[in-house]
């Protein structure tokens, strides 16, 4: 490898650390999931969040933060298929869809093809990169969540021309809500931007996130969603490239980005408990992907494992979004044993298995 080219990828890596969304996560699939009562219907899965449940929004966003290329989409449909999903195949908001019989691809909002009834069955407003604090959005000019709630304002506008008021309104308030963000606020903007850790320490920083989190939570509500499932954070320290960067010679998990993990998840889980009895109309789920995952990396095997510390793409060390990409070397020929995809993001088959684990018990809840 000549200097130049190393001295390139040096500039790359120093961009992408805290520029490159990521995540992890979780959930799964089984057809036809029995929803507890036969007169429920779910006329729309709604999707807010980053990179795990991005389907393709940041393609049209001016942004770094993009997987619009090979190898991702390398098993979608039949197969080299790019689509803008930050995994080889499904991600969460498509397997989440299909789960509660709705569809099995969730579209991207910004997509300017959508078809009156991809509208109305929900989309995606996620944008990989994005986080709970505002700024993490902003560091890499993608989609915050308030540009995300104000997508849905316009959204909410466009079926209530499309339906008319009355059904639109049963269709906002019978829809499932997913929230899947916050791994980015930790990995990138706390971790590796100086912005944050001038004022904040993990503590007061996982605060700021919880607060984010709650406002939103109220602002969907008011907007009419009252049946909301929120991801945990992941086991965030466990992610291929948190192993490299922080996990020394050996690679292993970095304690204090699972400390702050679970830190956040504790705040989140008793903000949900308290809006929850605000809101008493209202079905707030609170989604474990943290032990979720954390469980698939203890255990591989039960779950058809073998590789859990690096990803398919190149090294699998360090390479996500733009340095996974068709000349990053020694891709894996086949993911199937992964249960990462890049250094960040988790394959399709992960995605199945965490959906299944995360998800599979918590359906009822969203439902009175
Ligand atoms: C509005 O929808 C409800 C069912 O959700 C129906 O009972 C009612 O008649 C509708 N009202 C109008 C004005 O269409
Ligand atoms: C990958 O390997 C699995 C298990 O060996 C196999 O079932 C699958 O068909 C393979 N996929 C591809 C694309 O070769």
């Amino acid at each position: 490898m000549n200097l130049f080219y190393q001295k390139n990828i040096s500039q790359w890596l120093l961009v992408i650390l805290w520029r490159v969304s990521i995540i992890i996560t979780i959930f799964q699939h089984v057809y036809g999931v029995s929803l507890p009562n036969n007169n429920e219907t779910v006329p729309a899965v709604i999707v807010f969040g980053d990179s795990i449940v991005d389907t393709g929004n940041n393609n049209y966003v001016t942004t770094l933060v993009k997987c619009n290329f090979p190898p991702y989409g390398r098993d979608f449909a039949e197969g080299n298929h790019p689509t803008g999903r930050f995994s080889n195949g499904l991600v969460p908001s498509d397997i989440i869809a299909e789960k509660f019989g709705v569809k099995k691809l969730l579209p991207p909002y910004l997509d300017p093809n959508l078809s009156p009834e991809e509208l109305l069955t929900g989309v995606s407003f996620a944008s990989g990169g994005a986080g709970y604090d505002p700024l993490t959005a902003e560091l890499v000019s993608v989609m915050s969540l308030s540009d995300q709630l104000e997508m849905f304002k316009e959204y909410i506008q466009k079926i209530n021309e499309a339906v008319g008021k009355n059904r639109s309104t049963t269709i906002v308030s019978k829809s499932i809500y997913i929230v899947c963000i916050g791994s980015d606020d930790i990995a990138n903007t706390y971790s590796q931007s100086p912005f944050r850790r001038a004022q904040y320490d993990i503590p007061s920083y996982t605060d700021l996130m919880a607060s984010e989190a709650t406002n939103f939570l109220e602002e969907l509500y008011k907007l009419g969603a009252r049946r909301i499932g929120v991801f945990a954070l992941p086991v965030l320290g466990c992610v291929p490239s948190q192993r490299t960067f922080g996990g020394g010679k050996d690679r292993r998990c970095v304690d204090s980005s699972n400390q702050a993990s679970m830190l956040f998840n504790s705040k989140l889980f008793s903000q949900m408990d308290e809006l929850g009895k605000k809101f008493s109309d209202a079905r707030l789920v609170y989604l474990d992907s943290y032990n979720g995952l954390l469980n698939m990396i203890q255990n591989p095997a039960k779950y058809g494992f073998e590789v859990i510390d690096r990803g398919c793409c190149g090294t699998g060390n360090i390479e996500v979004s733009i340095l996974c990409n068709p000349f990053s070397i020694n891709t894996c020929s086949n993911s199937s044993g992964y249960i990462f995809w890049d250094s960040y993001h988790p394959t399709e088959k992960a995605y199945h298995v965490l959906s299944s684990l995360v998800l599979n018990n918590k359906i009822k809840d969203f439902f009175p």
